[in-house]
């Protein structure tokens, strides 16, 4: 952006304040927010008669909100008094402008986010690909149960809401409780570590579907953002619906902290599919953390490996992302079977595909989204002093320090 502004006040034009108030009028409707919060106004100019000439940076070229953005400058300056013309230059920003644009998107987000269950430490991570049947359900399943196998609370949601498949995969089914009103999530104990899981699945039943069957898409993904009883959770992790339109768009705002892994598939043809990828993540203003490869090289029995899908297309789609490739997870039938079973391979100990996901989840804790340490946070000091008063029981150690009024008052 080319700054300072530069501004001629005219003695019969309106003041430059005037015009700046009128264009926080005019919002970016994909990031949710107006033009000049966004930093995307980079000039304004008033002349002597009333010619008033604005330049808007946009976030790239060809973007299909020119126009629209174009005529709501237009119609909001235009309406001020003193102004007999307005002219409206648009520009394109660079990738660093773009970059800072995103970040104001996301603080906007932010505040405007609905009020949610999840906790604050939680690292919330959607699952996404640019295309379906690439296996997301099962990455998101598999990494779920590593990082749980790891000790770690973690949060399961199936944002896929008509084609779910967690409940399956899992081999959890049951029907979800309300507590205080709000959904609580079925849990499923793995190794050390729990699993929380939120589905459609466990919902649909007669009564219920009849309920849900009336709400739109995004009513649905909204009521299992906000309506759902998570408790301390370490990550969140969401399989998102296939697509990347509207629902993904919605998700983003209502967890603008959310970062994606992109699942995808090895051919090389992957051109396409980091374009849409990367459109996803501008329209959410999401941070792409990195990419997993699902279906690489098979290997058989005998140790022969055979790219059936080719090969190159990870890592390929990482570089025009520009982050890093996480995991390639072979093409293998225990996948679908463990799958199919409700016994993710993830589970199975000393076999190699289990190490695959290990090793994934080793990555996400320590280079992708490390866990959030609650040592000492006031978070579980205040929920262990809770459980102790409601079981009358003494603190347990790490709360015989009584919380110091900060602590109570920080989060
Ligand atoms: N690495 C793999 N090896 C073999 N089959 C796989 C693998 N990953 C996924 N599958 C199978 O591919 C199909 C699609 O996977 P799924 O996880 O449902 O994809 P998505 O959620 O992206 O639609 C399923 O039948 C699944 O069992
Ligand atoms: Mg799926």
């Amino acid at each position: 952006m080319t700054r300072p502004d530069t501004t001629e006040l005219g003695a019969g034009g309106p003041s430059e304040q005037a015009v700046r108030a009128a264009l926080r009028g005019v919002i970016d409707p994909e990031l949710g927010a107006d033009i000049v919060e966004l930093g995307m106004v980079t000039a304004v100019r008033i002349a002597d008669d009333g010619a008033v000439g604005v330049d808007v940076a946009l976030t790239i070229a060809g973007c299909p909100l020119r126009t629209q953005i174009r005529q709501d400058v237009e119609t909001h300056v235009g309406a001020l008094a003193g102004v007999r013309a307005v002219s409206v230059t648009t520009g394109v920003m660079d990738a660093e402008q773009r970059k800072v644009v995103m970040a104001r998107a996301r603080l906007v987000a932010r505040d405007q986010a609905p009020a949610t269950d999840i906790p604050d430490t939680a690292r919330v991570i959607a699952i996404a690909s640019g295309k379906g049947g690439v296996g997301k359900s099962s990455v998101t399943v598999n990494l779920a149960v590593a990082l749980a196998r790891r000790g770690l609370t973690v949060g399961v949601l199936d944002a896929d809401i008509w084609g779910f498949s967690v409940p399956r995969l899992l081999g959890m089914q049951g029907e979800v409780e309300a507590r205080d009103k709000k959904m609580v999530p079925l849990e499923r104990q793995v190794g050390d570590g729990v699993l929380r899981v939120l589905s459609m699945g466990f919902l649909a039943d007669e009564e219920n579907a009849i309920m849900w069957r009336g709400l739109i898409l995004n009513r649905a993904v909204r009521q299992f953002i906000e309506d759902v009883y998570w408790g301390d959770l370490d990550y969140l992790l969401i399989d998102m619906p296939p697509g990347t339109g509207d629902i993904q768009m919605g998700l983003a705002r209502m967890i603008p902290r959310t970062e994606v892994l992109v699942v995808t598939t090895p051919p090389v043809a992957a051109q396409k599919v980091a374009a849409r990828t990367a459109d996803m993540a501008r329209k959410g203003y999401l941070r792409v953390a990195g990419v997993i490869e699902n279906m690489s090289d098979f290997t058989c029995e005998h140790g022969t490996s055979y790219a059936l899908f080719g090969s190159g297309g990870g890592a390929r789609l990482a570089a025009d992302v520009g982050v890093p490739l996480i995991g390639q997870i072979p093409l293998h039938p225990a996948v679908a079977a463990g799958g199919d079973a409700g016994t993710p391979v993830a589970l199975d100990e000393g076999q190699p595909l289990c190490e695959v996901f290990d090793r994934i989840a080793e990555s996400v804790i320590t280079t992708i989204a490390p866990v959030v340490s609650m040592e000492g946070c006031s978070a579980r000091m205040l929920d262990r002093v809770e459980a102790a008063v409601r079981s009358g029981a003494p603190l347990g150690e790490p709360a015989d320090r009584p919380p110091a009024p900060s602590d109570l008052t920080s989060r």
